[in-house]
């Protein structure tokens, strides 16, 4: 009896102690969420006013203010543009995210649905009341100082391919890091705190904002290579989400994950202090930067990669068509029975599959391959895949 009520009242106490630690963020329209004023006098020690963004299908609602018919059609011929959606703030690569689903309703902005049914709205689903279009480190550093002032929910939009939505958020502030664009090349990159006489390497130090579809192009014109990652039309931060998740590269087999080649970052705290991170200066912080996951320790503002000379490569490109089940799973059958042998016979790469269609994209260092056992290896798969039936390559 006494050990039952010591245990109903320990769970009480823990109880308690979540309940006080657990505040909810203050949204547009509560009590606490900062007056007109107090907005408008933060939004003047920004580099540019507040975006206010409604969804980009809004414009072809009759019934919404920013209908638009001529705009209306623009935002449905650039609806499925990667690249267009990286270029402004209101678009998620992943529909989905810029939707808000709860149990009985999906409050979405469709310019495809029924768009003259009066009873169809825009809704504003995920996209941010607000948009800071961060010019400068001090526009994040002010914003996040801001957003914790005021218990406001911050989230961060680079080119808005996060796969788990965190670049969106109902009833949120957004750090949008798209114009950060700065690229600085040097031959003798040695890092902050380094001891003195550290021999300095070839190097490349990005904002956040830079694709790889520019840098690699970039990093090409100087005869060099970069470890990097792969995204329709280039459009993936260089220095965003990608190395925060470790970063892999077709290239890691050869060079290691994108955070093997990172040099230095420097990020805002949520603190608001900017701080450099290397295995010198925060080492513990450059740490847990590199894979700790999307912006869990600070906000990204630059990050510096070596770079390498360019070697001489060979790449290797199938596409299979499946026409049957059995084709399908023979298929894979042979691919799976292959994998480790290509790797070790120098072949990297990716392997995406559509439902009917696999497609292999591989590469292997030298022109031919430096390794004597690449191309017959390779070539003995594609000998024993084309004979099956039920696949066409
Ligand atoms: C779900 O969303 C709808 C539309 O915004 C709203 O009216 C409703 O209250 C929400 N329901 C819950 C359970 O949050
Ligand atoms: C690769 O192997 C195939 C078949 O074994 C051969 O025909 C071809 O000439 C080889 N190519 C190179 C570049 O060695
Ligand atoms: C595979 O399918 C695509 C799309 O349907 C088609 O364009 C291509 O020619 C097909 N390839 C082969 C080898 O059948």
């Amino acid at each position: 009896m006494l050990g039952l009520s010591y245990i109903a009242l320990a769970l009480a106490l823990v109880t308690s102690s979540i309940e006080a630690k657990i505040t909810c963020k203050c949204l547009p329209g509560s009590p606490c969420f900062p007056s007109p004023p107090v907005i408008k006098s933060f939004e003047k020690t920004l580099s540019e006013p507040l975006i206010h963004p409604r969804p980009m299908g809004s414009v072809c609602f009759p019934n919404d203010p920013t209908f638009n018919p001529t705009a209306c059609a623009e935002v449905k011929s650039k609806w499925h543009n990667g690249a267009f959606r990286t270029s402004v703030p209101e678009a998620a690569q992943f529909i989905n995210w810029e939707t808000m689903i709860n149990s009985t309703a999906v409050d979405q902005c469709d310019p495809f649905s029924d768009v003259n049914d009066p009873t169809n709205t825009c809704f504003q689903g995920r996209v941010p009341w607000g948009v800071v279009k961060v010019k400068s480190i001090s526009d994040i550093q002010k914003t996040v100082r801001f957003a914790s002032r005021h218990n406001l929910k911050l989230i961060v939009k680079n080119t808005g391919h996060e796969n788990l939505g965190r670049s969106f958020g109902q009833q949120s502030i957004m750090l949008w890091t798209h114009n950060m664009q700065e690229i600085k090349f040097s031959n003798r990159f040695v890092p902050k705190g380094a001891p003195r006489g550290t021999t300095g390497v070839t190097a490349v130090t990005i904002e956040p904002g830079v694709q790889w579809g520019r840098l690699y192009k970039e990093v090409a014109d100087r005869g060099q290579l970069i470890v990097g990652g792969i995204g329709a039309g280039g459009s993936v931060g260089a220095g965003g989400g990608w190395p925060m998740g470790g970063g892999h590269s077709v290239l890691s087999p050869f060079y290691g994950l994108g955070v093997d080649n990172i040099l230095e970052e420097t990020v805002v705290l949520p603190s608001g202090e900017h701080v450099t991170a290397n295995r010198y200066t925060n080492p513990d912080l450059f740490w847990a930067l590199r894979g700790g996951g999307g912006p869990s320790f600070g906000i990204l503002t630059s990050v510096t990669y070596k770079t390498h000379p360019a070697p001489p490569v060979t790449a290797a490109f199938l596409v299979a068509n499946t026409t049957t089940e059995e084709g399908r799973a023979e298929l894979f059958k042979e691919w799976v029975k292959i994998h480790p042998t290509l790797v070790d016979s120098g072949w990297a790469g990716f392997w995406p599959y559509s439902g009917t269609q696999f497609f292999l994209t591989l590469m292997a260092m030298g022109s031919p391959p430096s390794n004597p056992k690449a191309n017959a290896t390779l070539q003995g798969f594609y000998d024993t895949i084309k004979n099956i039936e039920g696949v066409e390559i």
